[in-house]
């Protein structure tokens, strides 16, 4: 990560022009000379800014219109082709085009919260008003892209100072209670950053979890912080500290992670996609579930997983309760019955933690099945039996049975032992 410079103000602009893509610099250039003719600004927020005077990589964009968003973004998305989504009622939207960082625009707003954990009432606001509503210092900084104040940078909370201290810190006290996904949010960024959480916003997360302020926002809005925490390269240390803070037994008491910074990675974790190493991460908080497997399913049902990504939780528990098995001397088809059920996601997630490696004979035969038996499948099926005039009914099922499993133990190489076998198999029957 590179120095803060000391007079950001000075290179906030050369250093915008290196960090975006050339074309996104047009295009949003283009915005800014539009927002001017009609009296409005624009200004990149938040996480662009953070990133870009960290040395770090663009991901999304964030923009804050100080005038009508949607107009701004309409008359974008028909010069640039990239894809609009509008959500209407918060006047934000944003851009996509696949391979490109999104571009979320929204109109600078005001928000209070009618209750905690509630989602806010929004109303128009200028850009002081657009930064207070926002978590942290860091993130509540502003640059203005309009050509008539290009560069100037806004940051009324302090946030360069707190980048410089590498620091996270909330911007007002009722934060954690208006919107307690805030509170994984603080975990994720001092992890990512490689920051400290500030001593007072510590003890606001703590004093938040402790009045049970994450029952006060819906399950989906804390499975979608838990799912992107869990696309992180440093996702274990982050379920660490969120394990430390009370915040996994409070969404669920038997969610926990028992593992310090380090000790449980994805292996090769930089070649995966975030969605393989959310798998990965998911199978571990599902194998912690392994003495009770059955209980995976009702952590899966409450966290109001997706379909495939409960199966593979579940699985993983199961696979979590029988990994010793595998450990025993056991014969290639016990290793195949043992996996042949679950998920191959999960076995697939599982393989991948690092750690397992260590249990060496296990994590062998777990791969043995992932890369061959798995695989395997006898050349002859019923139209064989078929051929030779067997009589359909369960003894196809029990021949066809006992073939995988001579197949699966590498008793009948070829089609002709195959045939051979098949034919004993039926005159024993007669
Ligand atoms: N924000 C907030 N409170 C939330 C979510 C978002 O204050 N619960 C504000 C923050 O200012 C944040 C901005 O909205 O920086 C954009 O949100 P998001 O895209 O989630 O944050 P980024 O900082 O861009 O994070 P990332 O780097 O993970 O994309």
């Amino acid at each position: 990560m590179t120095q803060i410079p000391e007079d950001v103000n000075a290179q906030l602009a050369s250093k915008l022009k290196a960090t975006l893509p050339s074309h996104i610099f047009d295009l949003l250039t283009s915005a800014a000379v539009q927002a001017e003719n009609q009296g409005w600004q624009i200004y990149l927020v938040a996480g662009i800014l953070r990133d870009s005077l960290l040395g770090l990589d663009v991901r999304d964009l964030d923009i804050s219109v100080v005038g009508n968003a949607l107009q701004i973004v309409e008359e974008l998305a028909r010069s640039s082709g990239f894809e609009l989504e509008v959500f209407g009622q918060f006047g934000t939207a944003t851009l996509k085009r696949p391979g490109e960082p999104d571009i979320d625009l929204v109109t600078a707003r005001k928000e209070s919260y009618p209750q905690p954990g509630a989602l806010p009432i929004v109303e128009a606001g200028d850009i002081y008003d657009d930064l207070a509503r926002r978590d942290f210092s860091v993130n509540a900084m502003a640059v203005q892209f309009t050509p008539g104040g290009f560069g100037m940078l806004l940051d009324p909370h302090d946030g360069i100072a707190d980048l410089r201290a590498r620091s996270i810190r909330l911007l007002h006290n009722q934060s954690f209670r208006d919107d307690p996904t805030r509170i994984f949010r603080a975990v994720k960024f001092a992890r990512r950053l490689g920051f400290s959480i500030e001593k007072q916003t510590l003890e606001l997360i703590l004093q938040a979890v402790r009045d049970g302020a994450l029952y006060t926002v819906s399950m989906d809005r804390i499975t979608r912080e838990i799912m992107l925490i869990l696309e992180e390269p440093r996702a274990d240390a982050m379920l660490w500290d969120l394990d430390r803070f009370g915040v996994l037994t409070s969404i669920h008491p038997l969610l926990s992670w028992p593992y310090e910074p380090g000790k449980i990675r994805s292996y090769q974790d930089e070649l995966l996609t975030p969605e393989e190493r959310r798998d990965t991460y998911l199978a571990v908080l599902g194998a912690e579930l392994g003495p009770e497997p059955d209980e995976a399913d009702n952590v899966a049902h409450w966290l109001s997983l997706p379909a495939p990504q409960a199966k593979l939780m579940r699985d993983a528990a199961r696979l979590g309760k029988l990994w010793p098995q595998l450990s025993e001397e056991q014969s290639r088809w016990r290793i195949y019955n043992l996996l042949r059920e679950l998920d191959v996601r999960a076995l697939e997630a599982y393989a991948r933690i690092e750690a397992l490696r260590s249990d060496k004979t296990a994590w062998e035969r777990l791969v043995l099945f992932l890369d061959t038996l798995r695989h395997i499948k006898p050349e002859i099926g019923g139209d064989y039996l078929e051929s030779l005039g067997a009589r359909p009914g369960p003894i196809y099922g029990e021949v066809l049975e006992q073939l995988l499993e001579a197949k699966v133990e590498g008793n009948v190489p070829t089609r002709a032992d195959e045939e051979k076998f098949v034919r004993e198999k039926l005159t024993q029957g007669e």
